[in-house]
């Protein structure tokens, strides 16, 4: 009989594919897995009896990788279970970048009750006016699972894709070839591209890598989208750099109190991957992993 803990609530499909030889403890003693999705576990103290803990997401900055590796315990995220929930909700970004659709819809929602409300939106609307993707240039930063769907969604709707990826593998390189650029600098990213997606892991590499000296290199008017982490960007000089008109928005998926109400930030609440599809297959995954490790010792990111 194998224990585990959920220290977020996780889709129940997934829970389900665990049999009889397993029991959802409310707490993470004498446990064997944890499941975690956004959970900070840097401080968590956790039992000997863990051996593995699966993250239902891509990052796993939430974890203490390095000190679970020293105690032997394995972690194990869920690659490309959520890409198309998080591919989706970055071209809906694109778009309320580019039309004001929010603009739009708080008008009628402010003036819903007046009888002229028809003959009002006829001169309203010019407010309202907005720009188009197609044609555009898009630079993506990172061609995994999520940056690579991406791609191929913004390929469709006619814009022109510049990607960046060193680790890029020979598979992602081959699918992508005849649909993108492949640059072989961030340079050439920011300075052709009218809107520049981020889609890297948080590292030490990583951080802050959107800051003053990238934002000059880049084009006046780009619009800037971060659905990977916050702390890829230099929040105080991407705010510097939408002050003075060099970025024209900035998409993010990740509110704080910086970003928040400003002019020009477009923030929703880290919610890339909460679609029922996404949770339900990270959870799978999530599931099948750990009962893989602990059944067969089987150590391998689905
Ligand atoms: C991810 O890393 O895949 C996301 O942060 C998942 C989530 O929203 O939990």
């Amino acid at each position: 009989m194998y224990q585990f803990h959920c220290l977020n609530p996780i889709a129940s499909k997934g829970l389900d594919i665990f049999d009889e030889n397993y029991r959802k403890s409310d707490t993470m003693e004498d446990c064997n897995a944890i499941l975690v999705r956004s959970a900070k576990m840097h401080d968590m103290q956790l039992p000997s009896t863990v051996s593995v803990i699966a993250r239902a997401g891509a990052g796993v900055n939430n974890i203490p990788v390095k000190e679970c590796a020293e105690k032997g315990i394995v972690v194990f995220n869920t690659p490309g279970a959520n890409a198309n929930g998080v591919k989706e909700l970055v071209l809906a970004g694109m778009l309320l970048a580019s039309r004001d659709i929010v603009g739009g819809i708080e008008w009628v929602q402010k003036e819903k009750d007046k009888e002229d409300i028809d003959k009002l939106a006829e001169k309203q609307k010019k407010q309202f006016a907005g720009c188009e993707i197609m044609g555009k240039k898009l630079g993506i930063i990172g061609l995994g699972a999520i940056g690579s769907m991406v791609a191929n969604a913004a390929t469709g709707l006619g814009m022109e894709v510049y990607g960046y990826d060193p680790y890029l593998s020979i598979d992602a390189a081959w699918n992508l070839s005849r649909t993108i650029h492949h640059s072989k600098t961030l340079d050439e990213i920011y300075s052709q591209c009218d809107y520049i997606t981020i889609h890297v892991p948080l590292l030490d590499a990583t951080t802050r890598m959107i800051n003053q000296e990238a934002l000059a290199k880049m084009k006046d008017g780009v619009v800037i989208l971060n659905f990977a982490r916050d702390l890829l960007v230099d929040e105080d000089a991407l705010i510097a750099a939408l002050d003075s008109g060099k970025v024209k928005k900035y998409v993010t998926d990740f509110a704080n109190h910086t970003v928040a109400g400003h002019e020009g930030i477009l923030v929703t609440p880290h919610l890339g991957a909460s679609t029922e599809e996404s949770e339900e297959n990270c959870a799978v995954m999530a599931v099948k992993e750990v009962r893989d490790f602990l059944e067969n010792g089987n150590i391998k990111n689905s």
